[in-house]
């Protein structure tokens, strides 16, 4: 057994089922629009979701960012979580790209409520940011892999209709949302006037994200795709691997989030770790004091084989992803019990 790999899951390697779908993929130049693989990826998405079309692009952090940049102008804001991706971790492209301000509210978990939504918006007063976006993130990375309560969304999209607002999903890990609380995609496509799904966290894709939503909108997002420089060509080969996983890695995410109640339930039980977040998908946030530091608990760990991440001065964080399994899970338990 080699390295036990729980930083992220964006660690996964392409299986050879994976890499046989890529290596016999269809091709063509996708900036004419000519790639069959990549149109058949962006339009398999927009239909599990009910939207109307699909954009294919590098990564989450481009498909967030470009639903920025279509859904403001220069002087907007846009509304999210204190600890939300697009704000925490994509560089300040918010300011960058599309020259917004952004008001970030403290949550639950990185999960608003509509009543935060609402407190947040501001007056139509020259002296102010226009309130123009609002993005959750669901899964919420820093949450800890929380879920949102669906009911919530609804609430929070009737603020955004009767403020004129769109409503964007940093979708990065939506699937495992969806698996965990036994949704339907659809509901999604309903609320949401922008998602971005990743391909290559928990669905284990080696890199691909897809934004959907209204034709308007996706054309507008293409035009904004190649001013990034995201323009891509015979990238079909990379879209037949996001298939693949949209055709056997979405079910499968349910035993991630099995490995992670396990692991956090060991966890529980040791002395040196404090709170850990409640696990409602595959990610594991648990606080660790008295015998060990987070950088000690990981050396700790690292000696034995398994690697994971540091999320702040007392948080260790922990992923669970297609590359692990039952026999590797057990490894990681003994370890624990033994520390
Ligand atoms: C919640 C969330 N959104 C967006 C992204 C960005 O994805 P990428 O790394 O493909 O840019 C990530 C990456 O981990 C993420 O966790």
């Amino acid at each position: 057994m080699g390295i036990i790999d729980l930083r992220s899951d964006t660690v996964t390697q392409p299986t050879p089922d994976m890499l046989s779908a890529m290596m016999y993929a269809k091709v063509g130049d996708d900036v004419f629009g000519e790639d069959p693989t990549i149109n058949e990826l962006e339009a398999m998405c927009a239909s599990m979701f009910g939207m109307e079309a699909g954009l294919f692009c590098p990564s989450g952090t481009m498909t967030n960012q470009i639903a920025i940049k279509v859904h403001t102008q220069p002087g907007d804001e846009v509304i999210c979580d204190r600890v939300s991706h697009i704000y925490q971790y994509e560089g300040g492209g918010i300011a960058f790209n599309s020259g917004c301000s952004v008001s970030l509210l403290q949550g639950d978990r990185g999960r608003l409520k509509a009543h935060h939504v609402k407190e947040a918006i501001n007056a139509d007063d020259i002296h102010k940011p226009s309130s123009k976006l609002v993005s959750l993130e669901n899964t919420s990375n820093r949450g800890g892999g929380s879920c949102y309560d669906f009911e919530d969304i609804i609430q929070i999209k009737e603020v955004c209709l009767q403020n004129n607002m769109a409503l964007h999903l940093d979708g990065a890990r939506i699937l495992n949302a969806i698996v965990a609380k036994n949704e339907n995609p659809k509901q999604y496509g309903e609320v949401f006037d922008s998602i971005s799904i990743c391909l290559s966290k928990g669905l284990g894709t080696p890199v691909g994200s897809v934004l959907i939503g209204t034709i308007p909108f996706i054309k507008k997002a293409k035009r904004v795709r190649k001013v990034f420089g995201g323009g891509m060509r015979q990238a079909g080969y990379l879209a037949a691997a996001g298939i693949y996983a949209l055709e056997n890695n979405v079910e499968r995410l349910s035993i991630d989030h099995k490995h992670a109640q396990t692991i956090s339930k060991t966890l529980a039980l040791k002395e040196f770790v404090g709170e850990i977040l409640p696990v409602e998908t595959n990610i594991i946030i648990a606080e660790i004091k008295g015998k060990f530091t987070p950088t000690t608990f990981q050396q700790a760990m690292r000696e034995e084989g398994i690697a994971l991440m540091l999320m702040s001065p007392t948080q260790i964080r922990m992923v669970l992803h297609l590359g692990i399994d039952e026999q590797m899970v057990d490894k990681i338990i003994k370890l624990i019990n033994s520390l």
